[in-house]
């Protein structure tokens, strides 16, 4: 009955409270509905039998006033307890920032590494995400270490958590608000690393693809799925957020100024650095900029996918 995965120090105890309060619920909807029931048939109508009258019984009223006042005054200082270790991140923690657009996820390190919907950890160190909006409400929720909040524009929040030897490896981590058309497909991946595979990862700034030059399409596939293009684009032709990249590389597209513009390289680069420049007609203006997220490297691979998609 108990979730699997504990990812961190938090969601024992999560859990414990949680179940804690389900099997509370559940023995008092028994015991209530249960007399309720009861009663209704012991005290059922028959012919000649009157119910003398009651006005009240002290002792009963007393006992069911008390009772459930202790059990819900324990309740509230427990529940209190867990939010303000969950509110209040420890002053050793390792600072990321989060943020969330329309709809994709960005996370920046202290050493000013940046990734976009993979989100990298080490085990065992507190680790404090302070959260903005670039848009609208998102909500960061990592089900696996039980943190959830929202994520409010022109706000900052904060949430932090401490992964756990049963939590290092992969996670999900998604958006809990309803944010727009794109909002269940806002996943990120956590990765729990050990601080070893941490260092690593920070060093190469997850650029593990060593000879990606002799592979750029396959450097720039990466990219679409680690991204967040993956969102919007398709690259098998179907209809999503955005247009199709299959086929689309040599051709004039239509823009919604009446316009058209011959794919290429300057216009692929523009639109992932100014999205809002040209629009290709029939699509929203929905797509957030790239820019100060796609290294050079990143932007050639996904230039050499888009030109392989024929
Ligand atoms: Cu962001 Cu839902």
């Amino acid at each position: 009955m108990l979730p699997v995965n504990q990812g961190s120090d938090f969601a024992s105890e999560v859990d414990f409270i949680y179940m804690t309060l389900f099997w509370g619920s559940v023995v008092f909807f028994v015991g209530i509905v249960g007399a309720a029931a009861y009663f209704s048939w012991r005290y059922r109508y028959k012919a000649g039998r009157s119910t003398p009258h009651q006005t009240h019984n002290t002792t009963l009223e007393i006992v069911w006033t008390v009772i459930p006042t202790l059990i819900i005054v324990v309740i509230f200082f427990w529940g209190v307890n867990g939010y303000m270790k969950f509110a209040v991140p420890p002053g050793e923690a390792l600072e990321v920032q989060v943020v969330g657009k329309q709809w994709l996820w960005t996370f920046e390190y202290p050493d000013g590494t940046r990734s976009v919907n993979e989100l990298h950890v080490p085990v065992n160190k507190n680790i404090r995400f302070v959260m903005s909006s670039e848009d609208v409400l998102h909500d960061f929720y990592v089900p696996d270490m039980r943190i959830k909040r929202d994520i409010i524009p022109g706000r900052y929040t904060q949430i932090w958590f401490r992964a756990n030897e049963k939590g290092l490896g992969e996670h999900v981590t998604t958006c809990a608000e309803y944010c727009g058309k794109g909002h269940s497909d806002m996943h990120a991946k956590l990765f729990v690393d050990t601080s070893a595979d941490y260092d690593k990862w920070m060093a190469t700034g997850g650029t593990e693809w060593e000879d990606y030059k002799t592979h750029m399409e396959d450097w720039g596939k990466i990219q679409w799925d680690r991204k967040g293009c993956s969102t919007c684009h398709s690259v098998d032709g179907s209809a999503s957020k955005g247009p199709t990249w299959k086929g689309i590389w040599g051709t004039m597209v239509k823009l919604t100024d009446g316009k058209s513009v011959l794919v290429d390289e300057a216009y692929l680069r523009e639109s992932m650095m100014l999205p809002q420049a040209k629009i290709v007609a029939g699509f929203d203006p929905i797509m957030p900029t790239f820019q100060g997220l796609l290294r050079e490297n990143e932007i050639n691979g996904l230039v050499a996918y888009i030109k392989a998609l024929k």
